[in-house]
Formats: C-alpha cells, sequence, structure tokens
C-alpha cells in the first residue's frame, strides 16, 4: 500500500457508474494525461475535437459548444472569455496588414474602438457605412475589402441592416460577412441560414441571463475557418473557465422561456411609451410603426427585452429625475438578464442629446408599466 500522502493526490474517479443527473458535470483541467507516448506526441492533432491542454477544451467546454452549435442551426463554435473577445478573434483570424474592414454606423462601440486602434495599428483600415444602405453597400467595397460587419438590432438605437441584402451583395465580391447577434439571439434571427459567415453573441447578455456571467461564441458552418479560429483563440491565449460554461449552459434551458416573457413585456412598455406624451422618440423594431418594423417583421422570429427611447425634456436634471422616481429599472450597463435595468447614453452625432436605454427583465409587466408610468408622472 502506498502513503495517504501519495493516495491523496490520486484523482478520484470522474463519473461513478450508476450515477445519472439532470446537470451537466464540471470538469476541471490544465493537464490532460495520455496512455502513451505515442499519443502524447500527437495530442495536438487533436486540439480541436478532443483533448490535449485545458485552454483546448474539456467535456464541460465541449457541451456548451455543442448546444451553441445546435441553436446556431449546425455548424461549429468557439467560446471565449468576453463578447468583445469574439470580436477581437473574428478579426484576428481573418484580417491582415493591407485589409479593409467595414462597419455599420451603429456598431457596438468597442468593436468599432478595437478597429480603430489595434487593428488600425495592425495595418487594417476601415470604414463605416450607412445602417440603411442595403444593395448599396457594394460602392462601399475596395479591392482589398475582406470583411463586412453587421449589428441587428443595434444595442442602443436599435438601428438594422438588410442583413440578407448585405450578405448577397458581399459574397459576389468574395468577402466575409459577420454578425454580432446578441441582441435576437438564434432563437430571433438565424444568421448562419441567412447566409453570414461568422454569428457571434455575447453570451454574457442573454445566454447567461442572470447579470453574473462574462462570454462570447463565434459560431460557422466552413470548418476549415473553424480550425484557424481555434489556432487564432489559443494563439490568444483565449480561455473560457468550466464554471462559466456551466452558468451559460445553465441558462440555456430557459433562454427561449426568459426571451418569450421579456419579449412579450418589451411590446407592452414600447407600446405605452409610443403614446405617451413625455416621449420624444422610441426604438423597438418589433414595435409597428418603428422606422425598422418591416425589416424585422421580415427576418426575425422573436424580439426580446432591449428598447431605447428619448424624452421631450431631453436634459440631464429631467433624467436624473426621471430616473432616480424609478424602483424597479435600477440603473446599471449591460442587459440580458432576468431583471430590469435602464441605462443613460448621449446620442451618437450628428444626433444631439441623450437616449435612455431600458433592459426589460422578468418582473411582472403590469408592475413595470406603473413604475414607468409614476416615474414619467414627475417630469409633468
Ligand atoms: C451588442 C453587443 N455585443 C457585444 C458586447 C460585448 O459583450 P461583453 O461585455 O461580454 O464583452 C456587448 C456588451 O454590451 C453588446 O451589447
Amino acid at each position: 500500500m502506498t502513503d495517504i500522502s501519495t493516495r491523496l493526490v490520486k484523482p478520484a474517479s470522474d463519473i461513478p457508474d450508476g450515477f445519472a443527473s439532470l446537470s451537466q458535470g464540471v470538469f476541471h483541467a490544465s493537464t490532460i494525461v495520455f496512455p502513451d507516448v505515442a499519443s502524447f506526441l500527437h495530442r495536438q492533432a487533436q486540439a480541436h475535437t478532443g483533448y490535449s491542454y485545458g485552454q483546448n477544451g474539456t467535456p464541460t467546454h465541449y457541451a456548451l459548444a455543442n448546444k451553441l452549435s445546435e441553436l446556431e442551426g449546425g455548424g461549429h463554435t468557439v467560446l471565449v472569455p468576453t463578447g468583445l473577445a469574439a470580436a477581437v478573434l473574428v478579426n484576428s483570424m481573418l484580417l491582415v496588414a493591407g485589409d479593409h474592414v467595414l462597419l455599420p454606423d451603429s456598431i457596438y462601440g468597442p468593436t468599432l474602438e478595437t478597429t480603430k486602434t489595434l487593428f488600425a495599428k495592425w495595418g487594417v483600415r476601415h470604414s463605416i457605412y450607412p445602417n440603411d444602405i442595403g444593395a448599396g453597400i457594394a460602392a462601399f467595397f475596395e479591392h482589398n475589402t475582406k470583411l463586412v460587419w453587421t449589428e441587428s438590432p443595434a444595442s442602443n438605437s436599435m438601428e438594422m441592416q438588410d442583413i440578407p441584402t448585405i450578405v448577397a451583395a458581399a459574397h459576389a465580391h468574395q468577402i466575409k460577412v459577420v454578425m454580432d447577434n446578441t441582441w435576437a439571439t438564434a432563437l430571433g434571427f438565424r444568421a448562419l441560414d441567412a447566409g453570414v459567415d461568422f454569428s457571434i453573441q455575447a453570451l454574457t447578455k442573454y445566454v447567461g441571463g442572470h447579470s453574473d456571467l462574462l462570454m462570447g461564441a463565434v459560431s460557422t458552418r466552413d470548418e476549415a475557418a473553424y480550425h484557424a479560429l481555434r489556432d487564432t483563440a489559443e494563439l490568444l491565449g483565449y480561455y473560457v473557465a468550466p464554471d462559466e460554461c456551466f452558468l451559460a449552459l445553465r441558462g440555456l434551458p430557459t433562454l427561449a422561456l426568459r426571451l418569450e416573457r421579456q419579449y412579450a413585456s418589451a411590446l407592452r412598455i414600447a407600446a405605452f411609451l409610443q403614446s405617451h406624451a413625455a416621449i420624444a422618440q422610441l426604438n423597438y423594431p418589433p414595435l409597428p410603426g418603428d422606422t425598422y418594423h418591416h425589416l424585422w417583421k421580415r427576418d426575425f422570429k422573436l424580439g426580446n427585452g432591449l428598447l431605447s427611447f428619448s424624452l421631450k425634456q431631453d436634459n440631464l436634471p429631467a433624467i436624473e429625475k426621471f430616473v432616480a422616481a424609478l424602483q424597479l429599472f435600477t440603473l446599471g450597463n449591460s442587459w440580458g438578464g432576468v431583471h430590469s435595468l435602464i441605462a443613460v447614453a448621449p446620442q451618437r452625432a450628428p444626433k444631439t442629446g441623450w437616449l435612455l436605454r431600458l433592459h426589460v427583465g422578468v418582473e411582472h409587466v403590469d408592475d413595470l408599466l406603473a413604475d414607468l408610468e409614476r416615474a414619467l408622472a414627475t417630469l409633468d
């Protein structure tokens, strides 16, 4: 018999016979062990599909990646530490010095910022295109345009792009298209079915769903691109912890349920705000009358809880008063969780003034409406 100190080092058996659970097991590993020298020396050969080193994945990572691929309607998924890291990964994998990339004018701010700073420093040029450009995007293509970014609806202004039209124009010039599909998730819009090459999501939002997790994902149906993304993620040192994967896996079974409730509540709230005398403009594409409703109605199957508006009293003291009077919408950044939130941001130029963004949580809609009605009444 070996010494107790030796026996304590030996791992306990992982999945004991006779144990079955509805919960995903959480496997931790940096080191993966191998049965013989040949498999040890060839461990890199299975880095994208099996187990070679913790960074390449454990059963918990693969369980989440596979579920997300299923959600996207097929393909492969790479997990990264944040939603922003998903954007950086696509750019890093695809772009080289001398390339040109296009972004819509309402793209998520930090995605633009990394393009303007890091990728510009590495020799990648970018241009901005108007959201409503449609097939006119072709006029923005240059001989070295490699990638078109899309994000629809945008997470502050809720502006949309015509994704199938942009995909057709880009593919006619052998240009790849990436979509930040965090707003709708693949339950609302199947980006890969629409021809998008790379669908990215901040799992931080609706998949996590409880405001306690940061993670991102890139999904693609292009096998070679999947391997290139995995290689690039490895070179960048990207890694997500299995405990965080567990939280994302825990969010998935209730994703549809949460979105359906948040969408139904947001529709009622949007209709209420649209007809309220204190509101100057409301942005929520699922609501008939919204500037982008025709695109949303044509392409999307499900809405969410995110909408924005401006007040007629478009000044900070009025906004402070309104926000302070709210009891259920708390002031906080990010979105996609079960709690109702409000955020305040300056309008994007050339617009001036302030944008208020609501994230509608899963609280009872009547309570949320009463909260907004009470807070708006303070502006009279
Ligand atoms: C549309 C969109 N994409 C990406 C991100 C980035 O996600 P993360 O905070 O996980 O980096 C956000 C975060 O606000 C977002 O709103």
